[in-house]
């Protein structure tokens, strides 16, 4: 695969980038082998969102929301982060804060080894009571066992994911909107940017003054308001764009001061 043409201002903004925050949608675990949510292969082009990802379908029919969270947890389970993923846990040692602020459920980014996670719409790997809160530890293949109940109230355990109409999770979106708003670069990648609030996140880097990038193999609305759009998939560009920024680093033999001098 040819390399990506990167502008320069890009570059040059993250060569002397403080603080970096790269804001992530399903697109980017695609490469792992995770279905997107829109799009001809879409999870809501076959569910309709209101029949799973509300309250109101979990209260109505426990058992078929609980199985359709355990099906992708299995799915999620078997998948391994990406090289997209990696490049992510690659820029740490080029920029001194590297903000991950994800819409993505699936735990790839903390698995890959990046160190500062915000997940604004929870973990598919956590689940905790309806009714008191109370956390609650679950193994991957519970589909047959049917909805777990909660060992203090008896409550219906749900995943820890945001469900349509639900408040995101406060202390995440706080942290994910102070990293926005102090950030010198902002990275969207592999998002449709039409799912808010998170999706006001590259806004807030934006009007705070940082330089934007979409990534993504379509543009779409978060390309409209980018300072830049890189076309591809983020498991090719964002390698790329990390071996760039290492080459910037690496000081040239030409400039090196001479022995004994
Ligand atoms: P979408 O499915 O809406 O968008 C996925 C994006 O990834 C699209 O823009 C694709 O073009 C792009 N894409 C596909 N393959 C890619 C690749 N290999 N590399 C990079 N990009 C790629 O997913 P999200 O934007 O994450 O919310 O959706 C936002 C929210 O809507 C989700 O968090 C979920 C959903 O309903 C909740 O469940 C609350």
């Amino acid at each position: 695969m040819s390399p990506h043409a990167f502008s320069r201002r890009l570059l040059d903004r993250l060569a002397t980038a403080h603080s970096v925050v790269i804001f992530t949608g399903a697109g980017m675990s695609a490469d792992s082998g995770v279905p997107t949510f829109r799009g001809a292969e879409g999870i809501w082009s076959r569910f309709k969102p209101e029949e799973l990802a509300t309250m109101h379908a979990f209260l109505r029919n426990p058992q078929l929301v609980w199985e359709w969270y355990a099906h992708r947890r299995a799915i999620i389970s078997t998948v391994q982060p990406n090289a997209g993923h990696r490049a992510l846990v690659a820029l740490e040692r080029l920029v001194a804060r590297v903000s991950i602020v994800t819409q993505n459920i699936d735990n790839l980014h903390r698995r890959a080894g990046s160190t500062t996670v915000y997940e604004l719409h929870g973990n598919i790997e956590r689940n905790y009571c309806a009714k008191c809160g109370s956390p609650h530890d679950v193994g991957v293949d519970t589909a047959s066992e049917g909805v777990p109940r909660c060992g203090h109230c008896g409550g219906l355990i749900r995943p820890d994911v945001v469900w349509f109409g639900e408040m995101l999770p406060e202390d995440e979106w706080d942290a994910a909107v102070r990293a926005a708003g102090g950030a010198d670069v902002c990275l969207s990648v592999g998002t449709s940017g039409v799912v808010y609030p998170a999706a006001s996140i590259p806004v807030i880097a934006r009007r705070a003054g940082a330089f934007h990038a979409d990534v993504n193999p379509e543009p779409g609305p978060l390309a409209d308001g980018a300072d830049e759009f890189i076309r591809g998939p983020a498991a090719e560009v964002l390698p790329d764009l990390v071996r760039r920024l290492e080459e910037l680093r690496t000081p040239s033999i030409l400039t090196a001061p001479e022995e004994g001098h």
